[in-house]
């Protein structure tokens, strides 16, 4: 018998949802609202900073931990949006992006055989993480918004029953992909009481930290009591600068938490890219302005997308921040949201995301009455592919 290929760790997994679906939008023609990555640039000061840190010869190695002064700009940018005190020599450790320093956190704080809860839909990463561990996820799903709620929420029954002798840590994300939901104080100081009654770490994954709508606020979970000495803060600069492929991310957590984060970097990246981190720092220093206007943008594009997916008979959720927006798709009469979707790239020339992908398979059927569409996109594509879908979307039954 030849041996397979694959390590058992990885055979389970395929090609992702989102390589399948890019494929087929590029051979259709499709207007791409699938992938969740702007398709504008960032800021102009921010580029010229890195051409300038490569010619001024920032190009070997970083310290492993970050350089000094992104560290720096980091606990400024932290104390300035969030009012949380950072010391950048003993908290932080700069990663490449938030997919390293997740991978990382898992690494550094949790043992096989753990159980990691988290919510569902869930950012893909979490899940094959945890299963690279040896650890087990332990899932609750969020539940749409009803009569009853607002936004969506979460039944805390459920919670309490996922949490057990074995929970190691709690996976956060807030705002949340692809949800959009913020968590408010009341839902993380119930959450953080579970931590603490059961001794969890938890890792509070925050890259649409500057992408939230009003009145919706986003509240950093590791600025409460509760949460403060238990809590490794994940960020990065993809989202907020519109950098994605830049990939620079970072940790903030009290010392002890960092080492153990930092112990798992030094093996995995060792360090991230330098003339990079230099400009990161400069974007971190941008003034308050530009955040504000980066929130006033995905707002006008948020409200344009939300109009031209009702006006094409599609249900929304407002999300109350991110740059995804669920649509209701229960009524147009597919089998789930993997066939709407394959319809929507192949006779519509629109391509979203099936979120079922984003649950375990006990909660798959949670996501297929829905599918996720992108809003980081230019007004003229996202009009283009209100109009599609307007033109050639059959009505709903
Ligand atoms: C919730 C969430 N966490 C982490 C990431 C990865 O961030 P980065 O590109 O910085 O690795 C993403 C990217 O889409 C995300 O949506």
């Amino acid at each position: 018998m030849p041996r397979p290929v694959f390590a058992e760790r990885v055979s389970r997994f395929g090609t992702t949802v989102f390589s399948e679906f890019s494929a087929l939008a590029a051979k259709h023609g499709a207007v791409n609202l699938g992938q969740g990555f702007p398709d504008f640039d960032g800021p102009e000061a921010v580029k010229e900073a890195a051409q300038r840190a490569i010619r001024d010869g920032i190009n070997q190695y970083a310290m492993g931990v970050g350089a000094k002064d992104l560290r720096q700009a980091i606990a400024e940018h932290a104390l300035r949006f969030h009012g949380q005190t950072v010391d950048p020599d003993t908290m932080v450790t700069v990663t490449s992006g938030a997919t390293e320093a997740i991978l990382d956190v898992l690494l550094g704080l949790v043992n096989p055989g753990d159980e990691v809860v988290a919510f569902e839909p869930f950012y893909d990463s979490y899940d094959a993480n945890v299963a690279f561990l040896g650890a087990t996820s332990r899932y609750v799903p969020l539940r749409p918004p009803d009569a009853a709620h607002a936004t969506w929420w979460f039944d805390r029954d459920e919670v309490r029953a996922a949490f057990g002798p074995r929970t190691r840590l709690l996976i956060l994300n807030t705002p949340h992909n692809p949800t959009g939901k913020v968590f408010t104080r009341e839902e993380l100081e119930f959450l953080g009481g579970l931590c603490a009654e059961h001794g969890a770490w938890v890792l509070s994954d925050e890259v649409y930290e500057h992408l939230v709508f009003a009145p919706a606020r986003h509240l950093r979970p590791a600025t409460l009591p509760v949460f403060a000495d238990r809590t490794v803060t994940v960020s990065s600069a993809g989202k907020s600068f519109s950098l994605t492929g830049w990939k620079v991310g970072w940790v903030i957590a009290p010392p002890p938490l960092r080492d153990a984060v930092q112990r798992a970097h030094q093996f995995v990246t060792f360090a991230t890219a330098s003339p990079l981190q230099a400009a990161v720092a400069t974007a971190l220093r941008l003034p308050d302005s530009y955040f504000e206007d980066l929130a006033r943008l995905y707002l006008g594009k948020r409200e344009r997308l939300l109009a031209g997916l009702r006006e094409a008979g599609l249900p929304v959720h407002t999300p109350e921040g991110s740059y995804f927006i669920l649509a209701d798709i229960a009524r147009h009469g597919f089998a789930d949201d993997v066939a709407f979707c394959r319809h929507l790239v192949t006779e519509v020339g629109v391509a979203a995301i099936p979120p079922s992908v984003f649950y375990s398979p006990e909660h798959r059927h949670l996501g297929q009455g829905m599918a996720r569409f992108a809003f980081c996109k230019t007004d003229a594509v996202l009009d283009e592919a209100s109009k599609r879908l307007r033109a050639r979307l059959a009505p709903a039954r």
